[in-house]
C-alpha cells in the first residue's frame, strides 16, 4: 500500500493556512517527523457564537489531566470540558454522583495547565449547585478563581433557572445541559434517550430557550431525537452542542475515554470509537513484562554507567571498611 507522505498526512488534521486564527497552524517539522504547531488564538464564548453565526461545527471533547489537555489543545479542539463523567471513566464509580467538588476543582487545575487555547469549562457536580442559588455561584466562582477554567457547566432547565440567574449575574459564563442529565439517572429511570414524545419534546424546547434568555452561552443536548436537537438549534441563537443528538446540532462533545477506546465499562449507542488505546496499552505492557522477564529491558542505552576508577575505588572504600 502507497504510504500517505508525512505532510499530507498532517494537512489533512491540521490546516496550514488558515484565515480563522483559531485553528492551530504548524510552524516546522522536526526531524522525527513531529510537528510543531504555532499557538493559536483563546477561544472564548463569544468564538463559540460566531461559530454558529458562520455555520462552523464546534469541537469539544472531554479531559481530565495535563496530558490529555494537552493533546486535545494542540489537535485544535475548540472546547475542552472537564465532564463529572470524570466519576466513571477515571475514578470508577457507577455514576457521576459520587464526584465531589474537590474532585473536580483537582482535575480542572490540571486541565487548565495543559490546554491555552481552548475553551476550559469545568463540571458542576451533583449537589454543588441545587440546594441554593447562593451555594451554586459560589462554588460556580471557585471552577473560575480556583481552578483557572473559563466557564462552567450544569444539568437542568426550568427547575435550576435561580442557580443559573446567580452564576450568570455573578459574571460566570454558564453552559446548559439538557435531555440525558446523567446526575438525575435514578429520576429518569437510567441512561435513557429523552424528549421522544410531543409532551416530553416541548418541555426540551421550553427548557432550552428558558437556559437562552437566563444569558446561557451553550447548551449541551445529550441523548435526544436528531431532529428535534436538530429544529431546537435552529431555534436558538446560543450554539447548542450534541451527544447522541444528531448532526444538526452546531456542535459535537464525546468522552475522550469513549472516543479512543480506553472505557468499556459503557459504550453508548452514540459513540464512534476513533482508536482502541486500551488494545493498544495491553500491547505495550504485555511487551514490557516479557522483555522484563527476559532481561531484555533495559538495554545499555537505557543504563547509566560510571567511570572505572570510581567504581574501583568504591570497591577498595568497602573493603577497607569490612576489613
Ligand atoms: O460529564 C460529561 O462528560 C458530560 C458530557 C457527556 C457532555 O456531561
Amino acid at each position: 500500500m502507497l504510504e500517505q507522505p508525512l505532510n499530507s498526512k498532517l494537512d489533512s488534521t491540521l490546516r496550514l493556512e488558515s484565515t480563522v486564527s483559531t485553528t492551530p497552524t504548524i510552524s516546522s517539522i522536526n526531524t522525527a517527523g513531529q510537528a510543531k504547531v504555532a499557538p493559536r488564538k483563546k477561544i472564548t464564548t463569544l468564538t463559540l457564537r460566531q461559530k454558529k453565526q458562520r455555520g462552523e461545527p464546534i469541537s469539544m471533547l472531554t479531559a481530565y489531566d495535563y496530558p490529555m489537555a494537552r493533546a486535545l489543545d494542540q489537535a485544535g479542539i475548540d472546547a475542552i470540558l472537564v465532564g463529572d463523567s470524570l466519576g466513571m471513566v477515571v475514578l470508577g464509580y457507577a455514576n457521576t454522583l459520587p464526584v465531589t467538588m474537590e474532585d473536580m476543582l483537582h482535575h480542572c487545575k490540571a486541565v487548565a495547565r495543559g490546554a491555552q487555547s481552548a475553551l476550559l469549562i469545568g463540571d458542576m457536580p451533583f449537589m454543588s449547585y441545587q440546594l441554593s442559588p447562593w451555594e451554586a455561584a459560589r462554588n460556580a466562582g471557585r471552577f473560575l478563581q480556583e481552578a483557572g477554567m473559563d466557564a462552567v457547566k450544569l444539568e437542568g432547565g426550568s427547575e435550576r433557572s435561580e442557580a443559573v440567574q446567580a452564576i450568570v449575574s455573578a459574571g460566570i459564563p454558564v453552559m446548559g445541559h439538557l435531555g440525558l442529565t446523567p446526575q438525575s439517572i435514578h429520576l429518569l429511570g437510567g441512561f435513557r434517550p429523552q424528549g421522544r414524545d410531543a409532551q416530553a419534546a416541548r418541555r426540551l424546547l421550553a427548557d432550552a430557550l428558558l437556559l437562552q434568555d437566563l444569558g446561557c452561552f451553550s447548551i449541551v443536548l445529550e441523548s435526544v431525537p436528531a431532529r428535534l436537537a436538530g429544529w431546537i438549534s435552529e431555534q436558538l441563537e446560543i450554539p447548542t452542542i450534541g451527544i447522541g443528538a444528531g448532526p444538526r446540532c452546531d456542535g459535537q462533545v464525546l468522552v475522550t475515554h469513549d472516543l479512543l477506546g480506553l472505557f468499556d465499562r459503557l459504550v453508548p449507542r452514540f459513540v464512534r470509537q476513533y482508536a482502541d488505546l486500551n488494545f493498544e496499552m495491553q500491547r505495550a505492557f504485555r511487551a514490557y513484562r516479557s522483555e522484563v522477564e527476559e532481561g531484555v529491558f533495559p538495554a545499555p542505552e537505557h543504563t547509566v554507567e560510571m567511570p572505572d576508577e570510581e567504581w574501583l575505588a568504591f570497591q577498595s572504600e568497602l573493603q577497607e571498611v569490612a576489613a
